[in-house]
């Protein structure tokens, strides 16, 4: 039991964005952070933590609450449990009433299996380290293999003795119930050890805790199976794990990208090496729980595949689903009979990074390349390959990324883009009326026909979806225009950076100078040139400019603005939500409000940009004018790349991107 001071203790220091941020990464959002919610699957943020208040909260599912509810939902761990994980964080010393076997009988029931399982992991431990036989066999074979002791410590490595029950001994007389102990698998049901003879790797959640071990076989000619696995128990469930991952998670976060291997080893020697970014799905083919364990921390995975060629084309046809969780993947093939333990520990870490960051292949291209070699010569497979590449590209949800793909692929395959636009289209189609119908999506059928000529129109419509390229050119920039002249009315002499001089105009005119000609409104348009000029002139942008403007209708406008400056309020709640602080005080409040309508600002002309851009793509793919197609892809792209920051940043996606 902890005694009552250790849990004050704990309670008083913990801060909730250091643990919720220990699983998910978080983004600065105002006086919050934001990130994408662990407890229920989303594609934009709506999880929340308020540092101030210490707590967290989704508006997408509901779930919230303090740092320790957190631990205890997401881990699925007891309130002591949490309390430990929290106190090893800071490093606090945890106040223990002593434990009686009484006590421990209780704490097992109430504090799952867990314990159990830290128990056997010390016990292996001590067996590799402690014991004779574990030294000369065990600790021998992983020294050989080239892991060092550091290393052998942090990874949990252990020995299980050959003798059949041991551990089972061991345990039970130490009071822990052989049922727990069948229930994590660690005993039989007939009283037996479950791993005996084998070295032992530990298998950890995400908060670091053993949820289950793997044995390995030391002789290399064995007949029984070279690993065996605890079997999925109450906190185990194979497919949401991800070996590694506790101690790749901030690797991952700080390169943005997650390298997925095969093995355990070669978790441990990549990591070893100084390549820390690395986990591994442990020989069971990806899952999409694990896809999104790893998008939580990025969208950017990398695969190697060890070099024995056998599994590549079953691992490459189950690899859709990462692009339907719209993850970027990348694909590494390791020289022949290499895997990444054998590989990194031969060349070196530094070679070994040079190898994958040359070697990595979009996965979409590797795919079509592999499934090409298996194809050649051969028409009825070329065929069904064409159909199994149209499917991967129909599963990405950005269309222009989509556009991209079936560009390079029908070079790659020599058919004809119009045909891959058209089979994709309609895949792509068909699976989102099937979303809506709530289907579940069935395999397509793509028509085996090449070479057929589509109409034009139709290649638009089904790259793009529904709409236009005629719809698109309308945009709704004027309410920011607006707003924007309203900030330069009200605030553009304020002081914005006080010891630099900077003053909100400033701040704002320069930023968007080669803007103000794109303007659509004219009066917005007028307010911001005049002041632009002024400031070009070194002048200052003060409110009598405004209010005795020569223009009526500049004067009206800020008039407007200082009687009434919620004069827009209903507008920009209903059309832009438009958070009420900003809008509460705008006096007090300036500085934020110039940075929001800056940014808003920003994105609604991007977002035009990128209208125009989607509508020249359609234009040129209807024209099969190649050059202008590229050019414009490339336009949107950067676009994109622009109006996705600025969304991040305001927290908000209120304009939909096409
Ligand atoms: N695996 C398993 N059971 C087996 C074989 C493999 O669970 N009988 C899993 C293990 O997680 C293993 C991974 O599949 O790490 C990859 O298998 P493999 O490439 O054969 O092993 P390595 O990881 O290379 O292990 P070692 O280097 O120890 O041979
Ligand atoms: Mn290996």
């Amino acid at each position: 039991m902890i005694t009552q001071r250790s849990v004050q203790e704990i309670l008083s220091v913990v801060r909730i964005e250091d643990i919720v941020g220990d699983f998910v990464t978080l983004k600065r959002k105002g006086a919050n952070l934001g990130g994408l919610c662990p407890f229920h699957n989303e594609k934009t943020p709506s999880f929340n933590v308020n540092p101030v208040r210490n707590i967290f909260k989704c508006f997408g599912c509901g779930e919230g609450g303090d740092a320790v509810t957190f631990l205890m939902k997401h881990e699925n761990i007891s309130y002591p449990e949490a309390l430990r994980y929290i106190a090893k964080k800071y490093n606090i010393a945890v106040e223990e009433t002593e434990v009686t076997k009484e006590v421990l009988q209780e704490k097992q029931l109430a504090d799952t299996l867990f314990i159990v399982n830290e128990r056997a992991l010390k016990f292996y431990q001590s067996q590799l380290f402690d014991t004779d036989k574990g030294k000369s066999i065990g600790l021998q074979y992983f020294k050989q293999r080239g892991f060092r002791e550091e290393t052998i410590r942090k990874w949990g490595l252990g020995y299980a003795p050959e003798h059949r029950d041991v551990l089972t001994k061991t345990l039970t007389t130490e009071g822990y119930s052989i049922e727990n102990l069948r229930k994590v698998g660690l005993t039989s049901q007939y009283d037996n050890d479950f791993f005996r003879g084998r070295v032992m790797f530990t298998i950890q959640g995400l908060s670091g805790k053993p949820v289950a071990f793997a044995g390995r076989i030391m002789q290399s000619d064995a007949k029984v199976a070279k690993y065996i696995n605890s079997p999925e128990t109450e906190i185990y469930t194979k497919s949401r794990i991800l070996y590694g991952l506790v101690h790749a998670r901030k690797a991952i976060q700080q390169k943005d990208e997650c390298i997925l291997c095969e093995g355990y080893t070669d978790v441990i020697s990549l990591h070893q090496a100084g390549i820390e970014n690395v986990v591994a799905s442990s020989g069971t083919s990806l899952t999409t729980d694990q896809i999104r364990l790893i998008k939580r921390f990025t969208p950017n995975i990398k695969i190697i595949y060890d070099g024995d060629a056998a599994g590549i084309k079953a691992a490459v046809r189950g690899l859709d689903m990462v692009l339907e969780e719209d993850m970027n993947v990348k694909v590494v093939l390791l020289p022949n009979k290499e895997d990444p333990d054998s590989y990194v520990q031969r060349i070196g870490a530094t070679a070994f990074q040079e190898y994958i960051e040359k070697e990595a292949k979009d996965f979409i291209f590797f795919k079509t390349q592999t499934l090409l070699e298996e194809a050649a010569g051969d028409p009825i497979k070329k065929a069904k390959l064409v159909k199994d590449i149209v499917s991967s590209i129909a599963k990405i949800p950005d269309p222009v990324k989509r556009q991209l793909y079936i560009r390079e692929c029908s070079a790659l395959m020599r058919v004809e883009e119009a045909v891959l636009i058209g089979e994709t289209g309609k895949i792509v189609r068909k699976n989102l009326e099937d979303k809506k119908a709530g289907r579940a999506a069935p395999t397509p059928s793509v028509s085996d026909e090449a070479g057929q000529p589509t109409d034009n129109q139709k290649v638009i419509e089904e790259t793009f979806g529904e709409k236009k390229p005629q719809e698109l050119e309308k945009s709704g920039t004027d309410y920011q225009d607006l707003d924007i002249a309203r900030i330069i009315v009200m605030h553009g002499e304020a002081l914005f950076i006080a010891d630099r001089n900077i003053t909100v105009a400033d701040f704002i005119l320069l930023d968007i100078e080669e803007l103000i000609n794109n303007i659509e409104d004219k009066l917005a348009k007028k307010i911001l040139s005049e002041a632009l000029n002024l400031l070009k002139n070194n002048e200052k942008v003060t409110q009598q400019f405004f209010l005795q403007n020569p223009s009526k209708e500049i004067r009206d406008f800020a008039t407007n603005v200082f009687s009434s400056p919620f004069i827009y309020s209903e507008n920009w709640e209903n059309k832009l939500s438009r958070p009420l602080e900003t809008q509460k005080m705008p006096d007090s409040n300036f500085e934020k409000d110039a940075i929001y309508a800056l940014k808003r600002f920003k994105l609604v002309h991007i977002d035009k940009f990128m209208k125009i851009s989607h509508s020249e793509i359609g234009k040129a793919i209807a024209d099969k004018n190649v050059e202008q197609e590229t050019k414009w892809l490339k336009i949107y792209m950067k676009y994109k790349a622009m109006h996705s920051i600025l969304t991040k940043e305001l927290g908000t996606v209120v304009l939909k991107s096409v």
